[in-house]
């Protein structure tokens, strides 16, 4: 299944460097030939541990996203082991969001 890789460029995410984040990413995954497409995301309300990224239909939140993390992550996208250490945002606010992509409404 195709994932969608969501990666929050919105003020508070950016300035902690996502868009050097999804820009090394979207390199990586072309890289791998990974089914994946890295898309830039207005605000997912985890503000203060970003930069994020949320992986969609996956269900998958990473939070506080260091350039030394993608490998992982690429390795995670292409069916490895969750990143686990990175999955530390409050379950009701990752709930409310996938919720969200889930309808397609973004
Ligand atoms: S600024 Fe990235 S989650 Fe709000």
């Amino acid at each position: 299944m195709k994932q969608n890789c969501f990666v929050c460029l919105n003020v508070d995410c950016k300035i902690r460097g996502s868009e050097q984040l999804m820009n090394e990413l979207t390199g990586k995954v072309t890289t791998h030939s990974l089914d994946v497409e890295v898309k830039s995301y207005t605000c997912f309300g985890g503000c203060d541990q970003g930069p994020n990224i949320v992986i969609h239909p996956q269900r998958v939140w990473y939070a506080g996203v260091k350039p030394e993390d993608l490998p992982e992550i690429v390795e995670s996208l292409n069916g490895g082991p969750p990143v686990n250490r990175l999955d530390t945002i409050d379950p009701s606010l990752k709930e409310i969001i996938f919720s969200l992509l889930d309808t397609g409404l973004m």
